[in-house]
Formats: C-alpha cells, structure tokens, sequence
C-alpha cells in the first residue's frame, strides 16, 4: 500500500457529520400560567377484554415490565381491561375458568367468548387501580347488570371507573344487535344515556364511577359522528353526568400511507392527531371532570412501522403532549397476544415501543406539572416537568427519521439552567427501523437502549452497563446534541 493510498484510506473513514442544526429554548425557573397540572399516575395499560386472563396468568414479561413501571411511579401503575371483544364477551355465573372461547386462529380475535366470576379475581390480584369494560352492543342488560353485581362484589376496592361498550361508534362496523340507523350521535347518545341510567340505579354507590365516550375516532368535522361534546351538551342530564367518573376517547392515528413512518412518528403529526381532542377536553373539563385516552396505540391495523423504535419515540412524544395539552391519563393497549404489532410486549420478548412507555413514566413520575416549550411546527420536542414550583426533568425529543447513511444532528441549547451541570439519559437506536428479538443472544446487534441499558426477554431487567451523561452548565447554558431518532432526558 503506497503512502498516498493509505493517506485516502484514512481520511475515507472519518466519520462523515452533517452539518447540525441548533434550536434554543429558554427553560421557565417555576411552572408558567400556561403549565397543565400531572397525574401521579398518568401513563397506564390497557388490555384487550378476552386477553387479559393470558397477560396476568400466561406469559411473561409483561407483568414484569409493569411492575418496574410502577417502581418508577413508586404506586401500582393504573389499568384498563376492555376493548372490540368487551362487546362480544357473555357473563356466566356458573363458568369456573376465566374465558372460554372457540380459537379457530390463535391470532384472531374471537367473535363470541363466555367469561366466568374468577375473570375479575384477577383485578384485586394485579392491585391497581382498574377501568372495567362491560358489554353494551349485544343488548342484553340482564347479562350485562348481572355481571356489574358481581364484578362489583369481587373486585370493588381496586375498581375506579365502569365502561358501558367500547367504541359504540363503530358498532355498525360489528353488527352489533344494539344499533339503531343511523346510529349517529342522536341514537348512539340516547343508547348511552339511557344504559347509564340503569347502570347507575344498579350500581347505587360510589360514585362517580362511569368512564363514558370511549369512541374510536373523534372527527371535529363530523358533529353528526357519536362524539364526547355531544353527550355533554345533549345526551346526558344531570342525573347521569352525577355518574361520570371521566370522559374517554380512543386514539389510533390511521396512517394514510402505511409505510410512511417518517411522517408519522414527526411531532408535528403527533400535535395534529391529539388536537382533535381539544373541544372534548375543554368540556371535560368544564363539566369538573377529567378526560382521558382510554385506549390508545400508534395505528389502528398492523403496520410493520408498529414494532418499530420510530413506535417507540412516538409513544414517547404521543404521552408528553397528551398530558401537556389536559390529557389526565393515557391506557396504551396490549391487544391480541403475537399479532398486534404495536402490543409492548409478545410471548417472552420486550417489544420496542416498550422503551418510549418506559421513558415517558420516567419522565413524568413524580412531576407535578409540565409545560412544552416548542410550537409543535417542527421535528422537535421540548418539555418541562416541575415538581412543585421547581423545574425537575427536561425530555428532549428529535423525531426525525434515519435509516442510514449520513446521521443529521440537531444542538438542543437550553438557558435559564440554575445548575453547574446536569445528568441525562439517552434513548437511542441505531435508526427508527429498529425492532426488537426473541432471542437477544448477541450484544452488539440492533436494539434500542436506555442510558446504555436495554430491558432482558426473561424478567425485565436492565441489562448492560448504565449510561450517564454529564454536561456542564456555563452562563445559565447547556447544549446537547440529539441525533434523528433520539430523546434525551436531563435531570436538573
Ligand atoms: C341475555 O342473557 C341471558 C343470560 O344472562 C340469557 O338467558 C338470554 O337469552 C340473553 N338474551 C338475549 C336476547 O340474548
Ligand atoms: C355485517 O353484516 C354485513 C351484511 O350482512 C356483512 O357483509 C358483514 O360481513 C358483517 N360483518 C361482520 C363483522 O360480521
Ligand atoms: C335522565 O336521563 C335518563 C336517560 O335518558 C333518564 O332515564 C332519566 O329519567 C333522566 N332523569 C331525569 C331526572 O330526567
Ligand atoms: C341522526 O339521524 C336522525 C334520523 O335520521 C336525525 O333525526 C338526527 O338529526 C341525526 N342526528 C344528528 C346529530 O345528526
Ligand atoms: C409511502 O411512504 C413511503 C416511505 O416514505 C414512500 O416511499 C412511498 O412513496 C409513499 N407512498 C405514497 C403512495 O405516497
Ligand atoms: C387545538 O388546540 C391547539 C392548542 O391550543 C391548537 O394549536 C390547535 O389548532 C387546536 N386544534 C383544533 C382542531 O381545534
């Protein structure tokens, strides 16, 4: 090798940096007027009706993964059990197993189950608190009041919230025996209000305890849709809003091109799919109650992007903007076990999102309240949690696509910082197309990372050495640097 090949050699494998690109953000020393209170517990879990017995019972980590989250809240982490099958799903008091169902295919839901008393021993078991779905769309209210009797008796202390059908607004879709056409907002309000009712005569005490919409979509275009505003305005008199506990929606962002996973992971796409929800919020909160995404994941058919660590940032960013913007909680869900791409967790194996649910408890986990400080026009997120009056975390966010070739970086500089310097933890991967294995066997192959560390298949624990970082504060100063695809939480 001649000197001059070798020189060329050398220089050829430099790393080749794209020019970065810098945004400043000056950090708010307490909370502004601006700055939306926090639930202690604002991230939770939402599993699918006839699957909740196999996510307790049957496989492992997910159980596992839930309990770490609820070390990072230091109380057990809320959840929901409901979803399509909560409205195929027949009470029978004599039943001793858990469901029972016909499963023509392992990975598809069935149409029809039966569910026995033990179902809801195993809320009292996990020991958080529990939104509870019932069955409204078949329309039969003495199997649906029995069940609330009993549920009630087995499970009263962990429950906080009663659903009566879940996403009535597409039961058209399911035939479901209840609708009345057009079954539009007027039908579906009157059906609503009319099952809350004597729910609430059953029912009797405590309450509030109704969590009432759940609706799948929310279209502020469509005033003629079933939609939260309605029932508040409309439907409901004041003896069932006495019943309200919560209002809930459902979010599932459908994607318009289903491998577009730059543009749906983008903040500004995260900030349009949960701006929907403002009038229903508004509301809410008018009425003195809170709302929450009852259920929620990235897309609402299996997308390959779902499995993604471009999923996981934005399940990271989709959490933190929801509870900037008055969202009081938000139940990701775990649907058919194996087959729902977007699930946290499969049959012995961490999935990537996992990683964006576990930074955002991180992040949000003893804040009291939080405040974003970019605009929601660009690829960057920027928010401040306070604990009190002080400003506790600050989680960055650059969703920006990378799959390969040249890394674009982007300089974060922070000002009105009070420390010397400050500690972070970085999410990262080595692009947003990273997804996660079964087999985890070689160190060094793809995955995501927190602060260096990644979660074990087996049990949920933190694997490989602990990454700190530290950067120094000069005038108030910091700036730290976010490849695309990455998140960044500093700790002030
Ligand atoms: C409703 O459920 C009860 C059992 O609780 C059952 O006997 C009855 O046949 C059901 N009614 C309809 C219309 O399916
Ligand atoms: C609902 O009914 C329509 C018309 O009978 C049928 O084409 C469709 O397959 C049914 N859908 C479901 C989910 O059963
Ligand atoms: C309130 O609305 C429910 C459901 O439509 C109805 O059953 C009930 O009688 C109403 N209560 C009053 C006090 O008007
Ligand atoms: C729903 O449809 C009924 C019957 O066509 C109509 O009277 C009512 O105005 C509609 N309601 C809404 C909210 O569009
Ligand atoms: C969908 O997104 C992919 C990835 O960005 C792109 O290659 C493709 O052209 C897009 N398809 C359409 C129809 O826009
Ligand atoms: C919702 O509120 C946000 C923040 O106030 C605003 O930027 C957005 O335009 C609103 N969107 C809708 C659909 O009302």
């Amino acid at each position: 090798m001649t000197p001059v090949t070798k020189h060329l050699f050398l220089f050829a494998s430099l790393p080749v940096y794209a020019t970065a690109s810098c945004v400043e953000y000056s950090i708010p020393r307490y909370p502004p007027r601006n700055a939306a209170p926090l639930d202690p517990t604002p991230i939770g879990l939402s599993f699918e009706f006839y699957m909740w017995p196999s996510y307790m019972t049957n496989i492992t980590p997910p159980m596992q993964c839930a309990e770490r989250l609820s070390d990072l809240y230091g109380r057990t982490m809320p959840i929901r059990i409901g979803g399509t099958t909560q409205d195929r799903a027949t009470y029978d008091p004599e039943f001793e197993g858990y469901v029972s169902y016909v499963n023509e295919d392992p990975l598809v839901a069935p149409m029809e189950l039966t569910y026995g008393p033990k179902f809801w021993d195993l809320i009292p078991e996990y020991g958080g608190e529990t939104i509870l779905g019932f069955n409204r769309g078949d329309n039969n209210r003495s199997n649906t009041f029995a069940a609330v009797v009993e549920a009630k008796r087995r499970a009263l202390r962990n429950l906080v919230a009663i659903e009566l059908g879940n996403e009535p607004d597409v039961y058209n879709m399911w035939n479901k025996s209840i609708v009345v056409p057009p079954w539009n907002a007027s039908q579906e309000g009157a059906s609503a209000a009319d099952w809350a009712q004597e729910f609430l005569n059953v029912w009797k005490q405590p309450l509030p305890i109704l969590a009432a919409g759940s609706y799948a979509a929310t279209i502020p275009s469509r005033p003629d849709w079933p939609n939260v505003p309605y029932l508040i305005n409309t439907a409901f008199n004041d003896s069932v809003k006495a019943g309200v506990k919560t209002y809930s929606g459902h979010l599932y962002a459908a994607p318009p091109n289903k491998t577009d996973l730059a543009g749906e992971m983008s903040h500004v796409k995260t900030v349009a799919d949960l701006s929907v929800f403002n009038e229903s919020i508004a509301l809410s909160h008018g009425e003195g109650v809170p709302f929450i995404l009852g259920e929620t994941n990235f897309h609402p058919y299996d997308v390959h992007m779902d499995e993604t660590f471009g999923a996981a940032l934005a399940t990271l960013d989709r959490s933190m903007r929801a509870v900037t913007i008055g969202i009081q909680r938000l139940f990701f869900h775990q649907g058919t076990i194996n087959q729902a791409l977007f699930n946290w967790w499969s049959d012995r194996q961490i999935n990537a999102p996992f990683y964006g649910g576990y930074m955002a408890v991180q992040a949000l986990a003893g804040g009291t309240s939080i405040v974003e400080l970019d605009q929601g026009d660009s690829s960057y997120a920027v928010y401040v949690v306070y604990s009190g009056h002080r400003a506790s975390k600050i989680l960055l966010i650059n969703t920006e696509y990378y799959a390969e070739g040249v890394r674009p970086t982007t300089d974060f500089t922070l000002s009105g910082l009070r420390a010397s310097r400050v500690t972070a933890l970085r999410l990262t991967a080595e692009s947003s197309e990273v997804v996660t294995t079964r087999e985890q066997t070689n160190p060094g192959s793809p995955r995501p990372t927190l602060g260096g560390q990644w979660f074990s298949n087996a049990d949920c624990s933190a694997k490989g050495a602990r990454k700190v970082e530290t950067t120094r504060v000069g005038g108030g100063k910091a700036t730290f640097s976010l490849k695309a695809s990455e998140a960044l939480l500093v700790y002030l």
